[in-house]
């Protein structure tokens, strides 16, 4: 049973979520697959906690439009890169709902929750008890006047509400008040003793040390009740009577969303409405209630994969409540990752310092073996790790398409040409020929064993290193000298490599499925089984090829430099519309307002002012006159721009002398923060001359 952490539905993910969670699981499961294994593989859309409300004020728009927009957008992203899900899941179906409250509600009867009320924040105005991230007010630490109620983001520190400085609510801007509300605790404290046993005794070896250390500093440091409810009007109902407008805790019912996708594929397999990733061989009929199978059998193997932020929730809370529940199996590994940093910044979607999914694929739709190899060579598996543009064009040059593609190619190529395009019998072997049959023999059983260690990086590298060995064989056999001179010497190294190619397009299938796909269309070989690797006869003589194709082509420094200058233009947008407006001028009464005559008028010619940048002049209709008016917009506007263009217009400005030239009013214009001019036009066009006011 197999995991990947459920996004929350409330924006894109980027690449970094990729190589924390997604691709490395992904990667495990095929090569499960292809050992026969009856893998299950899980993920979906995690559409409840406060994120998604908040995203939807952002947006202005309700909370269900922005799970519905996100859940599509993810979910084709992850379809478009190969993620091999057998499903992905909603935390909004209804079997989600169902299957967590009778989750909450068995717990609740076994008397395992404690009951507990405390002083929260309340919105008199809007009525509701504020999340954290409703409240925002002076942060404690910097003084930076729009800090979170959990975090503020300008000097990072976590903060809970009650340190704020004059809080406020985001809902109506009023100070909040504290009121009390009772809640669902599940106290952690009384698991402490089976947790040790259960992490610190039995997984301190076959625990990744991030991950081990992250849980036993928690349990070092003594374990809190923890509310498992909330006051939130999005989310799943409390399954108890007296529990108006209370929710379950996101991290309540997220993960049981696992259990609940897996409710959901057995469901519809049972129903035939749907079919496993790849055949099962383990399930011929597969029943409804299979699914207890993979959740609450004993010999079933639970992975979960996650970013290291995951790591409490999936090795501490959610084991609780899995152990608490009592019918539940237990996580065998959570071979967390650490973060992925981007051009040598953290990587954050709000900041603007992200390669979003979507992004990606708009600009390389087919590259998405390139983008999980890439990946794959980076992942932060032990400690943060980063990606480049560079060192993603350097990899995919110069292993991808210098190494891999071009081994493959050489190899049919040749065939093709001397061989009618068929796998030649062997003639006797020299000792080049039996080393690289031996060393062939040797890799799928190393990258498995990577595999079994989640050692994803380290089986890319010998991934790369088969074909680096097809590669190197070639060049020292050199087969397109002999090809005059001993021909039979030829077809047996074409055959030997050709064996070599046959194993790649198996051994690269978790990695590269796409690849993976071609190039089994171009040997005409297809397997499906891990243990066929490493054969050196699996292409049989006389076999006819497909036809030669290019595995990869190369990423040119264009390409490259275009993706620093996009990277590098959002995040100055996102910088800009970050910023603050400027703060009001005083207060002025309503007899100065209406001193000023403003009206609509029209440009009837523009041109330069020789000798300044800056300036335009213009004749400007007033519907009063055509008046000259200097004005300063020679920057932003040409004067072909201008022309024709209704604008408005303060027509009581006294005169003055600009540049030799009397002006005689004043354009209005909007300049926005990035210091851009725009002209101020009626929606719709309107007579010369009408007022503003
Ligand atoms: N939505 C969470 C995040 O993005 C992950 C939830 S994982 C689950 O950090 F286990 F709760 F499903
Ligand atoms: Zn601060």
């Amino acid at each position: 049973m197999v995991t990947a952490a459920l996004p929350y539905a409330n924006g894109p993910k980027h690449i970094g979520h990729l190589a924390g969670a997604y691709i490395p699981a992904d990667v495990y499961v095929r090569y499960l697959r292809l050992n026969g294994k009856g893998v299950v593989f899980v993920s979906g859309s995690d559409e409840h906690g406060t994120a998604i409300p908040n995203q939807a004020l952002k947006e202005n728009t309700t909370p269900k439009a922005i799970i519905d927009k996100y859940d599509a957008l993810i979910r084709n992203c992850f379809h478009k890169l190969g993620m091999s899900f057998d499903i992905y899941h909603r935390t909004s179906e209804p079997i989600h709902h169902e299957t967590s409250q009778q989750f909450f509600k068995k717990i609740y009867d076994k008397g395992l929750l404690t009951e507990e009320t405390s002083e929260q924040y309340y919105d008199n105005e809007a009525k509701v008890f504020l999340a954290d991230r409703y409240i925002v007010g002076t942060c404690p630490k910097c003084g930076h006047p729009n800090a979170y109620g959990d975090q503020c983001e300008k000097c990072g520190s976590t903060l809970s509400p009650s340190e704020l400085i004059n809080p406020r609510s985001t809902l109506s801007g009023k100070a909040p008040v504290l009121r009390p509300t009772k809640h669902w605790y599940l106290p952690l404290q009384n698991y402490e003793g089976w947790l040790k046993e259960w992490i610190l005794d039995s997984h301190k070896e076959d625990w990744k040390a991030n991950v081990y250390g992250q849980c036993k500093s928690w349990i070092d440091a003594g374990l809190q009740p923890r509310a498992m409810t909330r006051d939130l009007d999005w989310g799943i109902k409390v399954p108890l009577p007296n529990a108006e407008g209370k929710v379950l805790y996101v991290w309540f019912d997220a993960p049981i969303g696992y259990i609940s996708a897996t409710r959901a594929l057995f469901k519809e397999l049972s129903e035939g409405k749907k079919e496993f990733a790849t055949p099962q061989s383990t399930f011929a009929n597969p029943k409804i209630d299979d699914w207890k199978k993979y959740w609450q059998d004993d010999e079933t193997k639970l992975v979960h994969f996650i970013g290291k932020d995951n790591i409490v929730f999936h090795c501490i809370i959610f084991p609780i409540m899995l152990h608490a529940e009592g019918e539940y199996i237990l996580p065998d590994n959570v071979p967390a990752n650490e973060f992925m940093n981007l051009e040598g910044d953290k990587m954050s979607t709000s900041r603007g310092w992200s390669i979003e999914m979507h992004e990606y694929l708009e600009d390389f739709p087919d590259k998405p073996d390139v983008l999980r190899y890439v990946l794959l060579t980076n992942l932060p598996e032990t400690k943060d790790s980063e990606f480049t543009w560079k060192d993603f064009q350097a990899k995919n040059n110069n292993e991808l398409v210098a190494i891999f593609g071009n081994f493959v190619n050489r190899a049919l190529v040749l065939t093709q040409k001397y061989f009618d395009n068929k796998i030649s019998a062997l003639g006797s072997l020299t000792d080049v020929d039996q080393k690289v049959i031996t060393d062939l023999k040797e890799f799928p059983s190393r990258i498995a064993e990577s595999f079994e260690n989640y050692r994803f990086r380290e089986a890319t590298a010998q991934l790369i290193d088969l074909a680096r060995l097809g590669n190197k064989y070639l060049a020292e056999t050199e087969p397109w000298k002999l090809a005059k001179t001993d021909l039979p010497r030829v077809g047996t190294i074409l055959n030997l490599a050709l064996q070599i190619a046959a194993s790649l397009s198996i051994v690269c299938e978790p990695f590269l499925p796409f690849t993976s796909k071609k190039l089994s269309t171009m040997l005409n070989f297809n397997s499906k089984n891990w243990s066929d690797a490493g054969s050196s006869s699996l292409l049989k003589i006389g076999h006819q090829l497909g036809e030669a194709k290019l595995l990869f082509e190369k990423v040119e420094d264009e390409v490259i430099e275009a993706q620093i200058k996009k990277l590098n233009d959002k995040k100055k947008m996102m910088e800009q519309s970050a910023q603050p407006a400027e703060p009001a001028k005083p207060e002025i009464a309503f007899d100065d307002f209406s001193k000023m005559d403003i009206r609509i008028g029209k440009i009837l010619k523009a041109e330069r002012v020789e000798k300044s940048k800056k300036l335009l002049k213009l004749q400007v209709d007033t519907g009063l006159d055509t008046r000259t008016v200097m004005s300063g917009i020679a920057e932003h506007f040409s004067p072909e721009e201008v022309i024709g263009k209704q604008v408005t217009i303060l027509v009581n400005l006294a005169p003055r002398k600009i540049m030799g030239v009397e002006s005689q009013g004043m354009i209005l214009m909007a300049s926005d923060k990035d210091g851009k001019l725009r002209l101020l036009q009626p929606s719709e066009v309107v007579a010369q001359g009408s007022k503003v006011s």
